[in-house]
Formats: C-alpha cells, structure tokens, sequence
C-alpha cells in the first residue's frame, strides 16, 4: 500500500461510529492519542476501516517487528493453529516451545547454557524474573531507575516510574524496591557533559542507596532498561551500563535487562545491550518477539534459572501458536530485518537530526536503529519541555497521514515495523518536518 493516502476527512464515519461503540464498552483506562481504527495492515502501513492508508511509524508500540501480517508469519501461525492451538507448556512437551528456547539461547547476549521461562507479555516477563532473581539470590531488594517502564502487574509496577498515574491509587508498592536516576545523558542529573561522563549519575545508587536504605547483601538484583522506552528512548552512556555491571558483579547482584522495547533487533543489533558491550545476567523480552501474537520470555543462564518443579509457571506462557509466530520471526530478523534496522535506523536518525536546523523546538534527536527518540523543547538553552507542542505534533502527524507516539514528557518516538524502506523513512521526515511546521506556526 502507498501511503500516506488519506480519502476522508479523519476520523472517518465508520472510525467515529466504532470509537464511539468502545466509549461504552472498553476500559476507560488506555490512552488513545487519536482516532485511528485499524482495518489491514501490510508491512509498514495500515488502513483504517474507511480507507485511509497511514504510515506506521508507531507498530502498536514497537511491536509489529516483521511489518503487519508478515507472509511467513502467518504461513507459520496457521500451519500451528491446524495442528494444535494448546496444550499448557507448564504440564506436557511440545516442540514449537523447546525450538523457541533453542533459538533464543543461540542468540542471548551472554555466554554458557541458557533457559527460557515462557510468559505472555512483558510485565510477565518481569514478575518472573524478579521472582527468579529472589529465589537465586535469597534475597529480596530489586533496584530500579526514574523514568523506567516494565508493566502494570504490581511486581513490575513497583519498578516502574515512568508516570505517577501509572501508580496513583494502586499503593503501596512491593517493598525492597528502590530507584535512582538513569542517565538522562540530555538533561545530565548530576551536570555533566558526554565528554567528561564517568556515570556519576550511578554515585546517588552506590553512596546514598546503597548506604542509607538497603544493604547491597540484600539485593537481589538491578532491573534497567538499556535504552528507556516509555521515558523517553533515552540512551545512556556506555559508562553507565559498564559501571552497572561492575557493581552488580562486586555485590553478587543479577543484572537484569529489560529488553521488552529495545528487543527483537528494534536497535540494530538482536538486543540493545550489546551496544554497550555488558553481558546481563537475565534479559526479559516480549512485543516484538512474535510480530504482534502475545508473547513475553526470561531468558537466563542455567544457573541463575535453577528454580524446583511448582515454582513459577503461567497456563498460557509459551503457547504455541506464538511460539510458532516468534521462530518465524527470529528467522526474518536474523536474515535481513536486523541488517535493515541498523541501516534505516541511521537514515532515519540523520534525517530528523538534519531538521533541526529548520526546528529550533527540536532539543534533541537520539537512538539506535529504528528505536529514535526525539525531544521537544520551548527553548534550548533552557530545555523547557514542549509537552504540549509535543502532543500537537503526534496529532499533527496523524492528519497528515503517519502514526507516531510520544514517549516521556516530551519526546516523540518512531518504532516502526523493522521492515521500513529508506523511501519511507524518507516520507517520515517529510511528514515530520510538515507537522513541526504546523505547530509551530500556530503561536
Ligand atoms: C521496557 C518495557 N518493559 C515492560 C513493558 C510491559 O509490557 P506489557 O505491556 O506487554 O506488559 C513495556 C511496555 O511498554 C516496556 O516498554
């Protein structure tokens, strides 16, 4: 499909009357930033239920990985639907959750035998490594970083500071949970400039947390993200993740890595931590790992996941016909679709980088292959935040023809479907550039 191909004025009637129907029916909980019902996809684009045609430069949040309805993902989920659709990985054997837990142990990023616990998304992920990391190390603190997002179950929950609403009303968090800042390399909590960065940020963890609230022979474990998602697509200093590693080594900590966003060869390499060249203890993944069936996995080495039979276990985790989903999909991304998220990924990031000089509202532009990040801001000396200059600009977008999200308070992001063409990267900008101009204008 071509896109943009916009037919009606948006959103269309048949849009309106369907969002009207889920305004009685649905959780008033999700946050819907515009009125886009989805009808087909195909790779990077998607139309809409009255004929409009968009860029998808958003993959219901980074996870479409493979592009909509890749042919030999389908090929794959309907050749496992024939055969069997469940059978409880947890009490019996099938071989499309051995072979996923062969694929994933050929690719994690750490060396020596490696397990798969199987779960269904993300913040499943999580609780099943917070749980492992307890039961491994008898011990109960689990630190964590402002900013982060590792799901909404309360175990992950309590990890996660990416918005106060995502706790509000829901406390009191799990306790043995505490967090420190993360490298905001643009908005440096401790002052400091890429040039003379020692990870500084980390001396708030190791000299006042680590001091004054839990003894480190009580943490388990740290859970980080190696690139924010949801706060921001923020990249830290390589400093930062190398300091992490040597002070969860000295304590006997785990390093866990929250791959969830960054995962599934979204920055260019399989997985995000590599380009800081640390090696994680465990690394939890879901949304890109089946190209959009539910899926999530903690991948640890063998004796880090050395829990008894009854342990841990989940129904539904590793069904197959997402088990079957997600070996097709390491397959694409190992054939081509990391290669081309690493090279359209700089197209892209030198594109938007180029429009700020036409942008001075452009503060930042920062990422890793098709994971790009890009911060909006009132002044740039001062940094203020253009949150609702922000939120304009993903409106923006969408009437012209391209889904984007936000991310943090001002950030907008683009994870497209790993699939994106140079061509279309290049429509992104445009339409970029257009939306910017837009908004500003308006003042
Ligand atoms: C880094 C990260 N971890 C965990 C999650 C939670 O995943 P899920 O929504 O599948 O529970 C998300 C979702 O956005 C995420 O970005």
């Amino acid at each position: 499909m071509d896109a943009p191909n916009l037919k009606t004025p948006l959103p269309g009637p048949k849009a309106k009357a369907l969002i009207e129907r889920d305004g009685k029916v649905v959780s008033p909980s999700y946050t819907r930033d515009y009125p886009f019902v989805i009808a087909r996809g195909v790779g990077a684009t998607v139309e809409d239920v009255d004929g409009n045609v968009f860029l998808d430069c958003a993959a219901g949040i980074a996870v479409n990985s493979t592009g909509h309805s890749h042919p030999k993902v389908v090929a794959a989920i309907v050749d496992q639907a024939q055969k069997f659709l469940h059978m409880s990985g947890t009490d019996f054997y099938y071989e499309p959750q051995v072979r996923l837990g062969e694929d994933l142990a050929a690719t994690a990023p750490f060396p020596g035998p490696v397990r798969t616990f199987y779960a269904n998304s993300g913040t499943e992920a999580n609780e099943a490594a917070i749980k492992m990391a307890r039961y491994h190390t008898k011990r109960f603190g689990i630190l964590g970083f402002l900013g982060s997002f590792h799901g909404r179950t309360l175990g992950s929950l309590s990890l996660t500071s990416s918005r106060a609403i995502q706790r509000r009303g829901f406390g009191p968090m799990q306790g043995g949970t505490f967090h420190a800042p993360y490298a905001t390399c643009y908005r440096c909590p401790v002052g400091l400039t890429p040039d003379r960065c020692g990870a500084e940020c980390l001396d708030f963890l190791e000299e006042q947390v680590l001091v004054h609230l839990i003894s480190p022979d009580d943490v388990a474990a740290v859970l980080v993200e190696p690139i924010q998602g949801e706060g921001g697509y923020v990249v830290p200093a390589k400093a930062f993740h190398e300091r992490l590693r040597a002070l969860t080594t000295k304590h006997g900590m785990l390093l866990m890595v929250d791959e969830v966003q960054s995962g599934m060869g979204r920055t260019g390499k399989m997985w995000a931590i590599e380009h800081f060249g640390v090696q994680p203890d465990v690394v939890t993944a879901a949304k890109g790992i089946a190209s959009g069936l539910p899926l999530g996995v903690a991948i640890a080495r063998s004796d880090v996941m050395a829990w008894p039979p009854g342990a841990h276990a989940s129904t539904f985790g590793g069904n197959p016909v997402s088990c079957a989903a997600a070996i097709a999909t390491i397959e694409l991304l190992r054939e081509s679709l990391v290669k081309n998220a690493a090279e359209v990924g700089e197209h892209l990031l030198a594109g938007l980088r180029a429009l700020m000089d036409k942008h001075p509202i452009i503060g930042d532009v920062r990422g890793k292959g098709l994971m790009v990040g890009v911060e909006l801001v009132r002044d740039r000396q001062t940094k203020e935040r253009a949150t609702e200059e922000r939120n304009a600009v993903v409106d923006e977008a969408f009437r012209r023809g391209m889904l984007i999200l936000g991310a943090g308070r001002n950030a907008v992001r683009f994870s497209p479907p790993l699939v994106l063409s140079k061509a279309q990267a290049d429509t992104a900008i445009r339409i970029f550039d257009e939306a910017l101009t837009a908004v500003t204008a308006r003042k």
